[in-house]
């Protein structure tokens, strides 16, 4: 619900804007304490009065006039959650890149919350890649797309590219926050990222996991109440959410003895770690030097944390898996389900574009155990995130009625 939710309208300069009244009308009768912000453009479409009388507080349309500085910094730490109503593709290109030029970017750069975007445009510049590219981009950083509609628009054209009705906006936002604490006291472990297995004190085996997909998972646990405990191998990445519980670790060996004790109190336990399947039998104490034409390396086997989770798996826990694969994709995630006793797996493939190692986004199926399927469209990580998160809730829900 909105009530007591304090929430930035950043207004950008599109004809659409003359439906952001009645989108802060709306906003102020469900209980929302609405902040106005506007770019110069906006103005050329709707007044600050107008917005200032609907919202009851004054309008921002400069980060400082002569006589004060408008503080977007404590403007981005006071809302629960900013919308962007109507987005225009200047909006969206700005947003994607950084740039800082008015109120609304600096609200935008400065502001913790979620960040919804409500594009409005004309069909051919929602479809042209350089829409689709910032539009994909700024969910890649965690931003929620509000879907354009489609039907009549300004330059008389007909097809994609209105901005979202303002009744259909505050349902998106309406739905967002009840469903954010659908989590709330389940305690959820991770693991993610890739393990280094040394070889000597410079070397060591690893993988290219970047641990994006785990670090999303746990902003996304986190933020719909859920009490987390990433375990992240060697990654450049933090979660952004400033309650997860992270314990950074190196080796498949330390991510095992970290996993078995938070899995003992846990509720559920999702494994996005790439983890390495073999290190080296003894790790030299000095540098290996170079010499002959072959160097053999002796690997032996490391735990397989998964599957000695799945054997000590309790009745209500449950245990979701990733299988990243390259080829007989289903048939080899059936058998990861099967042997380390998980609830689901996720699947991905390397083949698909998008998917996969170190990008924003991902395309994943999930596979039940009563050999049940589903697909998902390629989607932001953090979209991705949420798809899973929701599966896991409705089998909570499912072995508890
Ligand atoms: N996993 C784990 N510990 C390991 C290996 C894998 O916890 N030592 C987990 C991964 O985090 C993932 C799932 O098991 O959730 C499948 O990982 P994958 O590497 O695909 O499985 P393997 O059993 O190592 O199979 P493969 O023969 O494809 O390497």
């Amino acid at each position: 619900m909105l009530l007591g939710k304090k929430i930035i309208l950043g207004i950008s300069g599109s004809i659409a804007a003359y439906k952001s009244a009645s989108l802060t009308r709306l906003l102020i009768k469900a209980g929302a304490e609405v902040q106005v912000l506007m770019t110069p453009s906006a103005q050329d479409f709707i007044t600050p009065l107008t917005l200032s009388t609907l919202s009851k507080k004054a309008v921002f349309t400069e980060v400082s006039s002569e006589s004060a500085w408008n503080n977007h910094v404590e403007l981005g730490l006071w809302a629960d959650a900013m919308v962007i109503a109507p987005a225009t593709a200047t909006t969206l290109a700005k947003l994607a890149n950084g740039l800082c030029d008015n109120i609304l970017a600096a609200a935008y750069l400065s502001a913790r919350c979620p960040v919804f975007f409500a594009p409005a445009m004309d069909l051919d510049m929602w479809h042209h890649p350089a829409t689709r590219s910032n539009v994909s981009r700024l969910q890649g950083y965690g931003n929620h797309l509000i879907p354009v509609g489609v039907g009549e628009l300004a330059s008389g054209l007909s097809g994609e590219g209105r901005m979202a009705e303002p009744e259909a906006i505050v349902a998106h936002l309406e739905q967002f926050f009840d469903q954010s604490k659908d989590l709330s006291g389940k305690k959820i472990l991770l693991t993610a990222g890739p393990t280094y297995e040394p070889i000597d004190p410079v070397r060591f085996i690893g993988n290219r996991s970047s641990g994006k997909m785990g670090v999303a998972l746990a902003d996304a646990a986190a933020r719909r109440g859920a009490i987390v405990t990433l375990i992240l191998g060697p990654s450049k990445l933090s979660p952004a959410e400033q309650n997860v519980q992270v314990i950074r670790v190196e080796t498949a060996q330390e991510m095992h003895d970290a996993a078995l004790q938070a899995f003992a109190t846990a509720d559920a336990a999702i494994l996005a770690a790439a983890v390495a399947d073999y290190r080296p039998k003894t790790v030299a104490t000095e540098k290996i030097k170079k010499k002959g034409e072959e160097l053999q390396l002796d690997l032996i086997k490391n735990p397989d944390i998964a599957a000695e989770l799945g054997q000590l798996k309790k009745t209500g826990q449950l245990l979701i898996g990733f299988a990243l694969e390259t080829n007989d994709e289903e048939s080899n995630a059936q058998g990861k389900l099967e042997r380390k006793n998980f609830d689901f797996i996720v699947l991905n493939s390397l083949r698909d574009a998008g998917a996969g190692f170190n990008h924003d986004t991902n395309k994943i199926s999930i596979l039940f155990k009563n050999n049940k399927r589903r697909d998902f469209e390629l989607k932001s990580k953090n979209a991705v995130a949420d798809d899973i998160l929701q599966a896991m809730i409705d089998l909570f829900k499912y072995n508890n009625s």
